[in-house]
């Protein structure tokens, strides 16, 4: 049975190296056969080269996908917009790595299949209330700045809006998803998603806003996935709020799911063993 280690949301840069040399030397003694990284990687394009070279050092695959603060533009003398830093310069840094980039590529180890996708938010996880009920997904996209960063540092040359871009991946993670159900050789699927896709696997708490907590879930990629019978466990970072590995009961049918609590300057990591 593989044993895979999944963390996230290490946000390398606020973050200190040697805690992440910490979190590297803790996940090579429990010597693994794969480690996904799930996103929010570090701050800055340096911050992530330097948190991808010290995980380079396992002896084992690892898989990355990208989180929002990863798509944030703050390097404007090598990236031009997010697109870019999704697209092309974090794919291509992370293959120069010797990882997978698993947002375009899924590992197999043994029969099992290991995929994922950052998600991106759509606001189907929006709070009604009667404050809220009258917003839009524009809305939410044009208040964004007063509630969540990615509003002032994530920017689309093409203008595009969250909906379409959390839509996007979403399509493309099915794509994979289909490939894999009908592939005799895989015996199950494991997602890794930066932004949380079931209801289960958000954590509120006394005080959250109804509107900053819109930013932190995509309902409608656990839609996506309870459709693909071989995908039986999920598991998310991005809320910095621990759900443990758990059964739920969703569309019918039983699936695991958890989310990781690394939070700034205490990454965490979820073993699975599969
Ligand atoms: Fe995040």
């Amino acid at each position: 049975m593989p044993k895979i280690i999944i963390t996230a949301d290490l946000h390398h840069g606020i973050t200190g190296l040697h805690e992440i040399v910490q979190l590297r030397h803790k996940i090579a003694a429990e010597n693994p056969d794969l480690v996904i990284i799930a996103g929010d990687i570090g701050e800055g394009v340096k911050r992530i080269d330097e948190c991808l070279r010290e995980f380079k050092t396992l002896t084992c695959p690892v898989g990355v996908i990208a989180g929002n603060h990863d798509l944030w533009l703050r390097d404007h003398n090598i990236i031009r917009d997010s697109a870019h830093l999704m697209d092309e310069f974090l794919p291509q840094l992370v293959r120069g790595h010797g990882m997978h980039w698993l947002e375009t590529e899924d590992l197999q180890i043994g029969d099992v299949a290991v995929t994922g996708t950052l998600g991106w938010y759509d606001y189907s996880r929006r709070v009604v209330t009667k404050d809220t009920i009258h917003l839009t997904t524009s809305d939410y996209q044009l208040i964004k700045p007063r509630f969540n960063n990615d509003g002032n540092y994530v920017r689309w040359s093409d203008k595009r809006k969250d909906v379409e871009f959390a839509n996007s991946l979403g399509e493309a993670l099915e794509t994979r998803l289909a490939k894999l159900e009908s592939d005799p050789r895989v015996r199950e699927v494991l997602v890794v998603t930066h932004v949380p896709a079931f209801f289960e696997q958000l954590v509120p708490m006394a005080g959250d806003h109804p509107i900053a907590d819109s930013y932190f879930g995509n309902l409608t990629l656990g839609s996506r996935l309870i459709k693909y019978p071989k995908v039986r466990t999920v598991v998310s970072g991005h809320t910095h709020r621990e759900v443990p590995l758990q059964s739920i009961r969703s569309a019918g049918r039983e699936i695991a799911i958890a989310t990781l609590s690394s939070d700034y300057r205490a990454p965490k990591y979820l073993t699975l063993i599969v």
